[in-house]
């Protein structure tokens, strides 16, 4: 099924896409990136000179920022959920991306609607990058545990923290697949996981992970930490070569036999027909 993200609350609006690009505001500003899943032609092209940013990609891994010298690489932007008023940095990278993923707004409200009916709960993000999910489900009350290979992202992540008086989350810089195992040996639990794994990437001491290779016995441990009675897990995929189908079978023979197991393929979209999809989205729950 085709699921489009539900971006309220957050400061955000995708304007429109096509022809390869996206043009998008977050919170004060508008951003012309790439996008390899735009494939039709832009909706409105006489709407994308007002773009503030520009990014042109060089190589697969690098490129130019294009902006007036006036502006600053960094700004915030404002999230809402439920009765909380949340705030994340965004800044541009060396690649395309400025920190966050507008469409998982989708999976934050779903995490923090969830935690709510969970006494207690314990909640771990694991590839959390600038740990957007984990502010979300600390602010909802819950206990974070933040998995994330990448040092330098750990800055980023406390500042996001620091700028919504967040404390209660456990910061870890290690690779995802060692630190479940290291949960099953502690006899750790966990009542909310989310997994949102690049297609390729490394852990930390420059342990690989490939998505197609390495999912399955990451479910399979993952499975190992929920609290078997109250538990949801949230995982998005991105790799063409890991089909709905596949992960379906992963997942059904994996995760506890109480799961309910729903899979979409998440896009974005706007009222004028712009669209592209950002990937497969599985949520797992007991509740
Ligand atoms: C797609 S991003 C996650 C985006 C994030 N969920 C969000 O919405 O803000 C993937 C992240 O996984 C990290 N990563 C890659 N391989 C990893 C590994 N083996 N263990 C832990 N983190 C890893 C990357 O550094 C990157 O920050």
């Amino acid at each position: 099924m085709n699921l489009f993200a539900n971006t309220k609350g957050l400061d955000y609006e995708l304007l429109d896409s096509g022809n390869g690009r996206k043009l998008e505001r977050f919170g004060t500003y508008i951003l012309d990136r790439p996008e390899v899943e735009a494939y039709s032609s832009k909706k409105q092209p006489e709407i994308w000179f007002q773009a503030d940013y520009r990014f042109e990609q060089t190589s697969p891994s690098s490129g130019t920022w294009h902006y007036n010298d006036a502006l600053s690489d960094n700004w915030l932007i404002d999230y809402k959920v439920g009765n909380k008023s949340l705030k994340f940095k965004l800044e541009l990278s060396k690649f395309k991306h400025i920190g966050l993923f507008p469409e998982q707004a989708e999976n934050w409200r779903y995490l923090h609607d969830a935690i709510q009916k969970i006494d207690d709960c314990r909640f771990l993000n694991l590839f959390a990058y600038t740990s957007a999910a984990s502010i979300v489900a600390a602010s909802a009350g819950a206990d974070v545990t933040n998995v994330e290979a990448l040092k330098q992202l750990s800055n980023w992540s406390k500042d996001n923290a620091s700028l919504n008086k967040i404390e209660n989350v456990r910061w870890l810089v290690e690779d995802a697949r060692s630190f479940v195992k290291r949960a099953i040996r502690r006899g750790d639990k966990f009542n909310g996981v989310i997994l949102d794994p690049p297609a390729f990437g490394h852990g930390s001491k420059g342990k690989r992970w490939i998505l197609e290779r390495h999912l399955e016995e990451l479910i399979e441990d993952v499975s190992k930490i929920l609290v078997p009675k109250e538990f949801f897990v949230i995982i998005n995929t991105y790799s063409p070569k890991l089909p709905e189908k596949a992960l379906l079978e992963i997942l059904q023979e994996h995760l506890p036999g109480n799961s309910k197991i729903k899979i979409d393929q998440l896009s974005l979209k706007n009222e004028s027909g712009a669209s592209f999809t950002t990937g497969n989205l599985a949520r797992i729950t007991s509740l």
